[in-house]
């Protein structure tokens, strides 16, 4: 018996698939088909594919083409494979031609031609196109928009900045004159204008009926974000929180783990983000107010707002404003005490710490190294080391392209998965509202010139 083996992801069966899979067939008796698993595709930089892996895998049942159907969950599976297997024949389409001739070492290896004009990727770009709009500072709108290039169905509809900021980068995109005209040409509006400014952005484009993700903090008060989400329900909108640490595939995990109880009860959380603003270049940095608040606070508050809750007993802060520039907080720190367990998130954009996150339990710790915030890997600490885990996860644009990609399947399904919770968001605004106004001790520092 000649055994034939083919791999793909068959998201939204389409009669390429179905051509290849027959063609593959007619190469042997006996077909077996690889099914690629969501995290295997995520890690070949296939962020967005629509359907799970049990539809993809009846996808490919229902062409009662394959004989065995298997999962691929590695790099490096096929050999495994085909020695486990007692495979004869390696075969997929021609746009992989040379990629897999190292497998002819293990088996016979055919490329097939593939089938002209379609392709998953096109179908997920026309099911439905979300054109996105930017609204905010030129330099946070470069990082962002470049990444909606990653997601399939979404395009940049236009850019832009309300402080008349420009920026090389961005004149790829249509820049538009004013919010107006951005949100009549958008399907979705980004908001990356100042902080303070969130609030006002948000609620216009929610109120024209756009769907709308906003960076962290998304308002500067837990009442203006209540009327913000009371207003996307309202209007059946989409509205979510940009922070782009809750989308990274090891944080997420990390969260998992600690919810799952494998550091037993968590005590304590510490979590630090620091970067130093150049303050040397004719203080762009302070005139721009991008202070360390608004750089830093919501990103520290999340994994002690994820972890531990929103019903601290107490919760002190500190902020250190440079003399020569009032208002501009270069440091700040915010202590919590919870019934049965405390916390701190320090940060600074005048002031520079090592910026790791431990999560401290009965039974171990998680210790995520500098910059945790982006980070690919953790580790649970135990006290026998040898009990001691490293956990790896691919980090791919720093978890902004998940963050776009979770937005994209919020709006098109209806029942997006909430990687940051309206308590979290609320939280979060409630917090930093009260740190910039005033709700904190304020000591006064200099950089030393
Ligand atoms: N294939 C083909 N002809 C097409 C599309 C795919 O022969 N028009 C083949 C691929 O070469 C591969 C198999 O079908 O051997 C599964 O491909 P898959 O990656 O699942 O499909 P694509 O449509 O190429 O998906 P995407 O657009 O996400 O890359």
């Amino acid at each position: 018996m000649r055994k034939v083996i083919t791999y793909g992801t068959y998201d939204l069966l389409h009669y390429g698939h179905i051509r290849l899979l027959e063609r593959a067939k007619a190469l042997g008796d006996y077909l077996i088909v690889g099914v690629t698993a969501d995290s295997f595709d995520k890690v070949r930089g296939k962020i967005n594919v629509s359907q799970s892996l049990t539809q993809r895998i009846e996808n490919v049942r229902k062409t009662g083409l394959a004989d065995e159907i298997i999962v691929e969950e590695y790099e490096g599976q096929k050999i495994d494979d085909i020695k486990r297997l007692g495979v004869d024949v390696f075969t997929v389409g021609s746009d992989w031609r040379g990629y897999f001739d190292y497998l002819s070492e293990f088996c016979e290896v055919v490329y097939l031609d593939r089938t002209q004009g379609v392709s998953s990727t096109e179908l997920r770009s026309d099911r439905a196109s979300l054109r996105l709009g930017f609204i905010g500072c030129a330099k946070e709108m470069v990082k962002q928009s470049a990444e909606v290039g990653y997601v399939n169905g979404m395009t940049v509809s236009g850019v832009f900045d309300p402080y008349g900021g420009t920026s090389p980068e961005l004149e790829v995109y249509r820049r538009m004159d004013g919010y107006d005209q951005l949100l009549e040409s958008s399907d979705a509006v980004f908001v990356l204008s100042h902080s303070r400014d969130h609030f006002k952005h948000v609620k216009t484009a929610l109120e024209a009926g756009k769907h709308v993700i906003c960076e962290s903090p998304v308002a500067l008060s837990e009442a203006e974000c209540d009327e913000l989400f009371a207003l996307a329900d309202e209007r059946g909108l989409v509205f979510a929180e940009a922070l782009k640490t809750a989308y990274a595939t090891a944080y997420h995990r990390m969260l998992l783990l600690v919810q799952s109880g494998r550091i037993g009860r968590v005590v304590s959380v510490q979590s630090t983000c620091t970067s130093l603003a150049d303050l040397q270049n004719g203080g762009d940095a302070l005139t721009e107010k991008w202070s360390s608040a608004d750089a830093w606070l919501p990103t520290a508050l999340l994994p002690i707002l994820q972890i531990l809750g929103h019903e601290a007993r107490s919760c002190a802060m500190t902020r250190a404003d440079f003399g020569s520039a009032p208002g501009y907080d270069a440091f700040g720190k915010v202590d919590f005490v919870y019934g049965s367990a405390a916390a701190t998130a320090m940060f600074g954009k005048g002031v520079k710490a090592e910026g790791s996150l431990v999560v401290a339990g009965t039974e171990g710790y998680v210790f995520v190294p500098a910059p945790w915030w982006k980070t690919d890997y953790f580790e649970i600490r135990r006290e026998d080391q040898t009990q001691n885990r490293r956990f790896f996860y691919q980090l791919d644009g720093e978890g902004i392209r998940n963050e776009l990609a979770s937005f994209a399947r919020a709006i098109q399904t209806d029942h997006g998965y909430a990687f940051i919770e309206r308590e979290t968001t609320r939280a979060i605004a409630g917090l930093v509202g009260r740190f910039v106004s005033c709700g904190a001790e304020v000591l006064t520092i200099d950089p030393v010139s």
